[in-house]
């Protein structure tokens, strides 16, 4: 059922353009924002050489869907920040991953393991939402962009499994455990304010569009709603 879903978003451009536009805007949303790798402040090396091989995956994932977005024919859309989910995951989030110098060390550790708290849950968010979306575009053939997704889905399971370990190592086990359940919470809160503002946004942009094309939409609000619950 899922997946013949996905096959029909897929097998309409317009409706595919907009969940790959959405992915690729969770690739750039790093460079709009001044807190998320910093690396400088990270209190072993492996943790800034993660930091940073991190940062450089993005930029490949932000590429290799602006290829897919050209593979099918549509344009990439510079989306406002606030349209994308990082930025509504981070209003239900407290404080501020933003490290200064004259922070002490335990701010600046607290700070960074919080910042990977939140882009763990992130991470694991979007590498659940690639695998569905790699399937359905396998199945219906559509072999460049699946091998992208693919590419793309094994850094973000990397991405998730290191964010979480050095959670563990930032932190006693007991403040690990009550950071990730901050943002644990902080995502899933976001998922039912995402999925509104999803269908919103695309009821709104495709008012005036065919009836085939406004029925795969609202079927594809039902998938991100799905979605919602099943990473709540
Ligand atoms: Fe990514
Ligand atoms: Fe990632």
């Amino acid at each position: 059922m899922k997946t013949q879903l996905h096959k029909d978003i897929i097998a309409d451009p317009i409706s595919h353009a907009c969940v790959l536009n959405l992915y690729l805007h969770g690739e750039r949303y790093p460079q709009m924002v001044s807190d998320y790798f910093q690396w400088d402040y990270a209190p072993s090396r492996e943790l800034a050489d993660q930091l940073r091989l991190h940062r450089n995956d993005e930029y490949k994932h932000e590429r290799l869907f602006q290829k897919s977005l050209e593979w099918i024919d549509q344009p990439s859309v510079d989306l406002a920040i606030g349209e994308g989910f990082n930025e509504v995951v981070r209003s239900f989030t407290p404080g501020t991953f933003h490290i200064v110098d004259r922070d002490p060390p335990g701010v600046q550790r607290r700070k960074l393991a919080n910042f990977l708290a939140h882009a763990h849950f992130l991470e694991r968010r979007v590498a659940g939402s690639l695998s569905y979306h790699a399937d359905a575009c396998a199945a219906s053939g559509n072999d460049l962009v699946a091998k992208a997704v693919a590419a793309v889905i094994k850094d973000e399971n990397r991405h998730v499994r290191y964010t979480r370990e050095f959670v563990f190592d930032l932190l006693t086990r007991r403040e690990a455990r009550e950071t990730l359940d901050v943002h644990r919470r902080a995502e899933a809160k976001a998922n039912l304010r995402f999925a509104a503002k999803q269908i919103d946004r695309l009821m709104n942009r495709f008012r005036e569009s065919t009836p085939p094309t406004r029925r795969l939409l609202y079927r594809l609000g039902s998938v991100i709603m799905e979605g919602a619950v099943r990473y709540a």
